[in-house]
């Protein structure tokens, strides 16, 4: 296992629409288990494979209790609304306000390619449409006005100057 480089904005391979996963074999487990640990080191409670420079359709998450592995994840169902903070290991963090459906249901593959659905509120749900989002090429400040959006990326870039 190790630890992998974060991309960062305003890194292209954020802003692709990944690759379907196609191969489900000992490499893909590995690269799971180094996003869990690349994960856990920067204290995420979600990670996508663009995240990591790769353009894939793939994201490993534990968000509260609901940790799972999702290849060529798909929102196939959503409803309510919430709004909360969210913020992104590829935004250095920077945190602002979202507003997300609060029920969601995802479908996609397991490491084994053998498919699931899981529905989650609330946090959780949030982190399975943030997640998502990062496997078609978008990140959480494309869903904010462009002030805030301008705000967040300045507040971003401030900060990486340390
Ligand atoms: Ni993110």
């Amino acid at each position: 296992m190790a630890v992998r480089k974060i991309t960062e904005y305003p890194e292209a391979v954020l802003g692709q629409v990944g690759k379907p996963v196609t191969e489900f074999d000992e490499a893909l487990a590995e690269l799971c288990a180094d996003m869990y640990e690349t994960m856990y080191e920067a204290e995420g409670v979600g990670l996508a494979a663009p995240q990591i420079g790769l353009n894939m359709r793939l994201f490993v998450m534990d968000c509260e209790g609901v940790k799972l592995i999702a290849a060529n994840p798909e929102i196939i169902a959503a409803e309510g609304e919430q709004s909360g903070q969210e913020g992104c290991l590829s935004v250095g963090k920077v945190p602002a306000v979202v507003v997300r459906a609060n029920k969601v249901t995802l479908k996609a593959q397991n490491e084994h390619g053998e498919w699931f659905e899981e529905t989650a509120e609330g946090y959780a749900a949030r982190c399975f449409l943030h997640e998502t989002d990062h496997c078609n090429g978008k990140l959480f400040i494309d869903h904010l006005p462009k002030m805030r959006r301008d705000m967040v990326v300045k507040r971003f870039k401030k900060e990486k100057r340390w």
